[in-house]
């Protein structure tokens, strides 16, 4: 089995200004090295600043999302080449909260992927299911749907994304997916890779969903969790640090 180096990404979501995220990348960057990847994802309007902070780090940053389009008429959208300008190693595509808010469908995720890697930007593939439909036992169904629009549309290039496993009922709730129950999931989702390209092994699958300091190492000691997508505790250099500590 390849061994795979753990990711660490942290998705500020909308959240920062220009003195938080001084604050936040210093504290970062004086916790020293750790034994994992480390990315942050600031809102597109900081990712120039963000950019020139961790210039020389061992520290990556990406975007939260990324068009589909190349260029063109498309107000308020932000190409793939733009963020490569900017030094993005990542872009998250398909997070719950823009499939919910602004009706991103499995096939636009999967464009957007496309995008990305066009670019050389790599994509950070989210997925994950409701409660309901947790409840209803539709988890496996609806994250192998997810998945297989970007199978479909990358093709052999699959095994260059990451994929980011996020049960919607454990974002920013407090409620995290018990190892086990992430550990299932991440199994499923390699078993769809590994019959879609042979690197599949290599692949990071990141979990996401109130990762804290307190609950990272277990998720992280999981075989198929390579690293985690973290939202609120990514805000406080603190605990980013500590959960990269615990991969
Ligand atoms: P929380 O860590 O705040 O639950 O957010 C997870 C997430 O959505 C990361 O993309």
């Amino acid at each position: 089995m390849t061994t795979r180096r753990k990711l660490v990404v942290g998705n500020w979501k909308m959240h920062g200004s220009h003195a938080a995220n001084a604050e936040l990348l210093q504290g970062i960057l004086a916790g020293g090295p750790v034994n994992a990847d480390l990315a942050v994802c600031p809102p597109f309007p900081y990712l120039s600043e963000v950019a020139v902070t961790l210039a020389n780090s061992a520290v990556a940053w990406g975007a939260q999302d990324v068009s589909a389009f190349e260029q063109g008429a498309y107000t308020g959208e932000v190409s793939a080449a733009m963020l490569r300008e900017f030094g993005c190693r990542y872009a998250i595509v398909g997070h719950s909260e823009r499939r919910a808010y602004h009706g991103e469908t499995d096939q636009l995720v999967a464009d957007k992927a496309k995008a990305a890697l066009s670019r050389g930007v790599t994509p950070i593939v989210c997925v994950g299911e409701t409660l309901a439909q947790r409840e209803a036992g539709e988890t496996e169904a609806v994250v192998k749907r997810q998945l297989s629009a970007v199978i479909h549309t990358l093709a052999h290039c699959i095994g260059e994304v990451v994929v980011a496993y996020e049960p919607v009922w454990a974002i920013g709730t407090g409620r995290t997916a018990s190892p086990e129950q992430a550990q299932a999931v991440h199994a499923l989702l390699r078993a769809q890779l590994a019959a879609a390209t042979p690197h599949a092994d290599a692949m990071r699958l990141l979990y996401g969903g109130s990762v804290k300091p307190d609950n990272a190492a277990t998720l992280f000691a999981q075989p198929d969790i390579d690293g985690g997508l973290i939202g609120g505790a990514a805000l406080k250099a603190a605990d980013f640090l500590a959960i990269a500590r615990a991969a």
